[in-house]
């Protein structure tokens, strides 16, 4: 049998040696299109090479891809689990030309792969062409000696291919294999094509125009050329097999999880170890390219699929949590063609057992209420959204986990009452907001946070990002157009940028966007904890909600920052050990390479104090051990001694912050803290301890410096000595004895004047 890794590996060589430079997978989360919440397509890293924005050094390329398809457009999450080929994940086989070849080399290089290097019988592969593209047509009677009656013109978007409603796009060629008439189904375009005997195994689009927007449609500056074949399709055919799910990476996964449960996936057990081993597979990968589960955007699409897995989980007997166990069989199928899986092996099992051990707590509760509302139900029924809704709220259920639950007994949900109850719930946020008094002025925030959701922070990874203009905002009012001029808020779909928060000090950079217009942007606040507000000033060009933007952070800047970052979390340890434990943070500062920590303490600290506290840290600098960030619930994290700020207001997850070891061993400092950081204690370069002050009863203050400021500070000190040690024609080691000495002397001779004129007198 050819395994799955085989094929990807002899789909990559073929059109390697026919030219094609092999690029690797692009991440998950797209690079370069801030519209996309997944990658879905192999295209998708290449999709501004293929209107001619971006140049790479290669005009022919072929990747094996990594895709999502759940959440946005492409969403195919419902149907896993109960279909022969639906997945949220998949690998997309794909050879690409920008502007070198075109349909009719496309054509024979596809076809020399399937029966030359494969051999796939001829008489079981079926095409199809767009119904008017003659050429094609042609070419598959001259290349391939396919007869008429196997291609098959085909009116409908079937056979035009789009990235989404803009991006390029163009006419394509479909082919399909016979998996045999024991299998019901008929040919593309017949009345019965949705069975599933003729599979597409690969399309072919013949990329020539790029869609700006509803009414454009613009030639590409050359034609080109996209396919994708699905590797788990493929892998079916070549391994005899009709099922998806019977292919060899599907059977390792599965035979995995039927071990850990002592459960065969047979019978009703079926669908949830299908839904198991597909949804371990997006879960690992998105974990190992940055996603973490959360409430909104990318990470809640993440949550539901772990939480669907973990329901099924639950179906099958699982006792314990069982996703993170299955890691090890993921890695062993698919770490090799994927080694960031087993860079993030660690994350990936921590973020699985964490999210499906805080899940079963409410589980089983859950499913109880939903067994008691939906008794009465028979098939063809509807669940009340109000009840949907409480099983979201109240038991974090995601509403699609509840339409799955209730799938097989044929019972709906109300989306609508669900919808209705989300709205009110809102409302009634809103109104407890506005009642408390806090800045009247948050309604717009909150339209924008109620139209748009919470507003997504891409900075930990990375400083540069691209992103949409959800809402422009502009003396406190929404506007749809900024000028030259203007100063106002830009609020943006996703961002690198950080904004103020725990200290921290918010990100400046710069937005960039349209024909080489940019603006700075000056700082980076929050609104309602979830909106990330860019200060920025128009200087030229217009700027439109909706547009496309490029947006940089100023790197020196938050290098800074993460520098005074890490060492306040240090400077806190230190202070704690040799103060006592009586120390808290009070309040902290944490700007470009400077700092300030407010904590309780009732008596000034002594230099000896300072000096050693300065110290400690600056070992654990030259210590460098590297930072490691965990995501936990606040009550794990406290269990497991994180230092958190008492009246902080934390989410459901935190992220916990270790740094450094102590001469026992210890991790030296453990605190709560969605802060950025450095990525080893060295990078801090030095802590210096600049004052040290009262600023309320019990409450004292540190300064200190990091880094470049702390140099430059240590400089200027240097200076100043150096001046001094001038205007005494004194070595600067000599300056305290010399203007001791010049002290007494300045004594003696004022005592002598003195005598002097008393004897005058
Ligand atoms: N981009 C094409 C597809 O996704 C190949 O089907």
């Amino acid at each position: 049998m050819t395994s799955s890794n085989d094929i990807r590996r002899s789909f990559l060589d073929h059109f390697a040696s026919a030219g094609h430079s092999i690029v690797p997978s692009a991440p998950l989360v797209p690079q370069n299109d801030p519209t996309l919440m997944f990658t879905n397509a192999g295209m998708v890293p290449f999709k501004n090479v293929f209107t001619g924005l971006e140049r790479r050094p290669y005009s022919t390329a072929v990747s094996s891809q990594k895709c999502v398809r759940a959440g946005g457009k492409h969403n195919d999450l419902d149907n896993v689990g109960y279909t022969a080929r639906h997945h949220t994940f998949f690998e997309m086989l794909g050879n690409f030309s920008f502007g070198d070849y075109f349909k009719e080399r496309a054509i024979s290089l596809a076809w020399d792969l399937l029966t030359r290097e494969w051999g796939l019988a001829k008489d079981r592969l079926t095409v199809t062409v767009y119904h008017t593209d003659d050429e094609a047509a042609d070419l598959w009677k001259k290349i391939a000696g396919i007869p008429d009656s196997r291609i098959i013109r085909i009116a409908t978007n079937d056979n035009f291919w789009s990235m989404g409603d803009t991006g390029p796009c163009g006419p394509c060629s479909e082919i399909f294999w016979d998996h045999g008439d024991h299998i019901p189904g008929g040919p593309p375009g017949s009345p019965d094509e949705d069975g599933d005997r003729f599979v597409e195994i690969w399309n072919l689009v013949f990329m020539q125009y790029e869609q700006v927007d509803k009414s454009t449609r613009l030639d590409l500056p050359r034609p080109s050329i996209d396919t994708g074949m699905g590797l788990e399709r493929i892998a079916a055919v070549l391994q005899g097999v009709h099922d998806n799910y019977d292919t060899d990476t599907f059977r390792t996964l599965i035979a995995a999880s039927e071990d850990r449960v002592g459960r065969a996936a047979s019978a009703e057990a079926r669908a949830s170890h299908r839904v198991v081993a597909d949804h371990l597979r997006s879960a690992g990968f998105l974990v190992a390219d940055g996603v973490l589960p959360a409430n909104e955007g990318r990470g809640y699409v993440l949550r539901r699929i772990m939480r669907r897995a973990m329901r099924h989980a639950h179906l099958l007997g699982a006792k314990e949590p069982l996703m993170h166990q299955l890691v090890p069989a993921l890695i062993g199928t698919m770490g090799q063609a994927y080694p960031e899986l087993g860079r993030a092996q660690a994350l990936i099992e921590e973020t699985l057992k964490l999210e499906e051990t805080r899940f079963r707590q409410t589980l089983e509760r859950g499913l109880g209420l939903l067994d008691e509302a939906s008794a009465k139900l028979a098939s063809g029924g509807t669940l009340p959204g109000d009840v949907a809704f409480r099983l979201y709220d109240t038991y974090g259920f995601p509403y699609d986990l509840t339409e799955d639950a209730l799938r097989a007994r044929g019972i709906a949900v109300d989306r609508a009452g669900f919808d209705a109850a989300m709205a009110e719930q809102k409302k009634l946020a809103r109104a407890a907001w506005t009642g408390s008094g806090e800045a009247k002025d948050a309604a717009v925030w909150f339209d924008i946070a109620e139209a748009h959701g919470a507003t997504e922070f891409t900075g930990y990874t990375g400083l540069v990002g691209e992103a949409q203009v959800l809402a422009l905002v502009k003396d406190g009012k929404q506007v749809d157009t900024a000028s030259p001029g203007d100063s106002l808020v830009v609020i943006t779909n996703q961002t690198p940028f950080y904004a103020e928060s725990g200290g921290q000090a918010g990100d400046g950079g710069s937005i960039s966007w349209g024909d080489g217009l940019s603006a700075r942007v000056t700082d980076t606040r929050k609104a309602l904890g979830k909106l990330h507000l860019h200060d920025v000033t128009l200087t030229e060009g217009s700027l439109k909600v909706g547009d496309v933007v490029r947006l940089e952070v100023d790197a020196p800047q938050r290098g800074a920052h993460r520098r005074a970052h890490s060492a306040t979390h240090l400077l806190h340890a230190a202070l704690r050990r040799r103060l006592g434990t009586h120390v808290t943070q009070k309040g902290s500062y944490v700007g470009a390479d400077t700092l300030r920590f407010d904590f309780s303490h009732q008596k000034a600290v002594t230099p000896a104090e300072l000096a050693a506290v300065e110290a400690d840290v600056n070992a654990q600098v030259l210590g460098n051990r590297p930072v490691t960030t965990t995501l936990m619930t606040p009550d794990d994290a406290i269990a497991a001694g994180a230092m958190a700020l008492f009246g902080e207001k934390y989410g459901e997850e935190v992220r916990v912050l270790a740094m450094g070891a102590d001469d026992g061993g210890d991790t030296y400092s453990v605190e709560l803290c969605g802060g950025t950081h450095v990525g080893a204690l060295g990078d801090i370069g030095l802590l210096k301890i600049t004052g040290e002050s009262a600023v309320a009863s019990g409450v004292r203050r540190i300064e200190a410096k990091t880094g470049i400021a702390a140099r430059e500070w240590l400089n200027e000190r240097e200076t100043l000595l150096l001046e001094a040690a001038g205007a005494i024609r004194a070595r600067p080691e000599e300056v305290p004895a010399r203007v001791a000495a010049l002290l007494d002397e300045r004594k003696r001779l004022e005592r002598e004047l003195a005598d002097a004129k008393k004897a005058l007198a």
